[in-house]
C-alpha cells in the first residue's frame, strides 16, 4: 500500500472516502419517534414463516453449531441447486454454486474477486448504493448509467450508453433487476443483448436477482422476473446474486447464494474461508425448508405486496407534485417531487410534519437528487395510512 492509500488514522484511504449510507442518516435519528409511520427500509412485513423457524430449532437441537463446508452444506447446495434447475428450466449444478452470508456478503466477495485498483464497473442506476460501493473498498471506480423514466412511467435503458461508459479497464457491468429503488425490470432482449456485448469484449457480467421472485407484471411461470440465468450458458462470465432475505422474510439470518461459472468455485471457496469461513451452519439447514416448502409463502406474500403497489400506483400517481415510476418488481415506490431540490431535508420535513419516514433519493446517487423511496412492504393499512397522511403534502 502507497503512502497516499493510507488514511490519517492508518486505514486504507478508500475507507475514509467512503460515504456513509443517506437512508440511515436520516432514519437513525429518527427510529424512536411515534406516531411514524417507517417505509425507509427494504424489510418484508411479517416474519419468518413458523416452519422455517422449526427447521432452525431442530437443526440447534441436532447440534448443527459447528464450522461446515465453505461453500455451503452440500444438502442445501442440492436443494438450491433442485430450485434454480426447475425455475430456470435448465441444469444448474452444484458446482456452479456457493452459499453465502447474504446477498451483502456476496456482492463484497465479487468485488474481492474481480475489482483491482485502477478497475471500473458500469452500473444501472440509480441503485442500492451497497452495490457500488464495495468495488470503492478495492480502490477500484464505481460508474453508472441512468435509467430514465419514460413518458409512459416505465424505465428505459439507454444500453448504447451502457457501451460506451465500459472501457479497457471496465472489469465489470452491475445489473439490478427488479430494481431498487426504482423497481425497474430488466427486459429478455435487453438481457440477451448485454450478455452478448460483454461476452464479446470480456467483460463480467454481475446480475443481482435477490428480487426475482417478486414481479408484478410478468408473464413467466410463478410471477418471477427475467434472469439472466434463463439465457447463459454454464461458462459465461455471469455471476447471479440471490439471497433468502426478501422472498423468504429472512433479513436477519443473513443467507444468500451465487451461481458462477464452474471455474470460478475454487477462488469463491477461499474468500468465503477468509471472509467468513462459512454461513452460519444451523441457519443453512433453514435455508433448506425454505427453499423447499417455501413456494406457498412466496406465492401469498407477492399478492400481499401487489395489493399494496396498486394502492401506492393509485394514490401517489395521482398526487399533484409525484412524478411516480411503475413499479414493475421488488417492493420500493420511487418517485419524483416537484419543487425539491434537497431530499435529504424533504424526507426530515415528512417525518416531521406528517410522520411519514421514506428514504431520500439522493441516497442512490446524484441521478435520484428530487426523487423520494417509499418502501410499500409495509402492512396495507400502513401503506394507505401513508397515503392519507401524503396526499395534503403533495397532492
Ligand atoms: C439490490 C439489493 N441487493 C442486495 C441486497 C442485500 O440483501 P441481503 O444482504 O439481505 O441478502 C439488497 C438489500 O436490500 C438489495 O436491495
Amino acid at each position: 500500500m502507497t503512502e497516499d492509500m493510507r488514511a490519517a488514522n492508518g486505514l486504507r484511504q478508500s475507507l475514509e472516502d467512503l460515504p456513509g449510507s443517506l437512508i440511515r442518516h436520516v432514519a437513525e435519528p429518527n427510529m424512536g419517534k411515534e406516531d411514524l409511520l417507517k417505509l425507509w427500509f427494504g424489510e418484508p412485513d411479517v416474519p419468518t414463516p413458523q416452519f422455517i423457524k422449526d427447521a432452525a430449532t431442530a437443526a440447534l437441537d441436532d447440534n448443527q453449531v459447528f464450522y461446515a463446508q465453505n461453500r455451503g452444506v452440500p444438502e442445501l447446495r442440492k436443494a438450491i441447486s433442485e430450485y434454480a434447475s426447475n425455475l430456470h428450466g435448465r441444469d444448474i449444478g452444484i458446482d456452479r454454486l456457493t452459499v453465502t452470508g447474504s446477498g451483502m456478503n456476496a456482492i463484497m466477495m465479487i468485488s474481492e474477486a474481480l475489482m483491482s485498483s485502477g478497475d471500473n464497473m458500469v452500473a444501472v442506476g440509480p441503485v442500492w448504493p451497497n452495490c457500488k460501493e464495495t468495488v470503492r473498498i478495492m480502490d477500484a471506480e464505481p460508474r453508472q448509467v441512468a435509467l430514465r423514466l419514460g413518458n409512459d412511467g416505465r424505465w428505459k435503458l439507454d444500453i448504447d450508453e451502457l457501451f460506451a461508459a465500459c472501457d479497457d479497464r471496465t472489469r465489470a457491468v452491475f445489473v439490478n433487476s427488479p430494481g431498487n429503488p426504482t423497481g425497474w425490470v430488466m427486459p429478455r432482449e435487453e438481457q440477451r443483448a448485454l450478455m452478448d456485448e460483454c461476452r464479446t469484449r470480456g467483460i463480467w457480467l454481475i446480475a443481482d436477482e435477490v428480487y426475482i421472485r417478486l414481479a408484478y407484471e410478468s408473464d413467466l411461470p410463478l410471477g418471477r422476473a427475467p434472469s439472466f440465468l434463463d439465457i447463459a450458458e454454464p461458462h459465461d462470465r455471469l455471476i447471479v446474486i440471490n439471497s433468502f432475505s426478501k422472498s423468504w422474510s429472512m433479513t436477519g439470518w443473513r443467507l444468500g447464494w451465487i451461481t458462477h461459472p464452474i471455474d470460478a468455485g475454487e477462488a469463491f471457496e477461499k474468500l468465503v474461508e477468509y471472509n467468513i469461513a462459512n454461513p452460519t451452519t444451523f441457519v443453512q439447514y433453514a435455508g433448506i425448508t425454505a427453499i423447499r416448502d417455501g413456494e406457498d409463502f412466496i406465492a401469498e406474500t407477492l399478492e400481499r405486496y401487489r395489493r399494496n403497489r396498486d394502492i401506492v400506483v393509485q394514490r401517489l400517481g395521482a398526487m399533484k407534485r409525484v412524478t411516480l415510476s411503475r413499479p414493475e418488481g421488488a417492493f420500493y415506490a420511487f418517485f419524483a417531487v416537484e419543487g425539491i431540490t434537497d431530499s435529504v431535508a424533504f424526507a426530515q420535513q415528512l417525518i416531521d410534519d406528517v410522520g411519514v419516514g421514506l428514504a431520500p433519493g439522493l441516497a442512490f446517487s446524484e441521478d435520484g437528487e428530487g426523487w423520494m423511496r417509499l418502501c410499500f412492504s409495509a402492512g396495507t393499512a400502513t401503506v394507505s395510512a401513508a397515503m392519507d397522511r401524503l396526499e395534503p403534502v403533495l397532492g
